[in-house]
């Protein structure tokens, strides 16, 4: 098959990289570019485990061809870091023992510092909403939501 070459943000820095027209972009980013914070879970949209930031939009990387993110702006947990809503939802969590295996965490961060980035005082239904495409397998979400609302209280 015939590679392309596909250039995008990934963190704030530009990847260019070859690929095959079938690659699959959560393939890539874990195999060829050895991020590892999405997961590959369902492998077909159910889990949002391996849930990223697509061009300021949460997206399912199991979902989107390599080739959909030439020219797309990339971040992951590695690169969210440093957000500030991202920060205080990390410390909230780990306060409030959110999370057990932790296989959900990074797309439940990522789903959760859009709401917060979006809109600063949402209510319980919007928490809720904001997280209904991330299965947790462990938790009941509980910890979760509160972690959440506190994370936006500034509790
Ligand atoms: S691995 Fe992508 S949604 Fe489950
Ligand atoms: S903490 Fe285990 S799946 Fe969420």
């Amino acid at each position: 098959m015939k590679k392309h070459n596909i250039e995008f943000k990934l963190n704030n820095e530009t990847v260019s990289i070859n690929v095959e027209p079938n690659d699959i972009l959560l393939d890539v980013l874990r195999c060829k570019l050895g991020v590892k914070s999405p997961k590959v879970g369902c492998d077909r949209g159910d889990c949002g485990t391996c849930t990223i930031i697509m061009n300021g939009k949460t997206a399912r990387s199991c979902l989107v061809l390599a080739v959909e993110a030439d020219g797309a702006e990339l971040v992951t947990l590695e690169g969210a870091n440093s957000r500030p809503w991202t920060k205080k939802l990390q410390k909230k969590f780990h306060e409030k023992n959110a999370f057990q295996c932790g296989f959900c965490a990074p797309g439940v961060i990522l789903s959760a510092t859009e709401l917060l980035e979006k809109n600063s005082r949402p209510s319980k239904r919007e928490i809720k909403e904001a997280i209904a495409g991330n299965l947790c397998r462990c938790t009941g979400y509980t910890p979760i939501l509160e972690a959440m609302e506190e994370a936006a209280r500034g509790k």
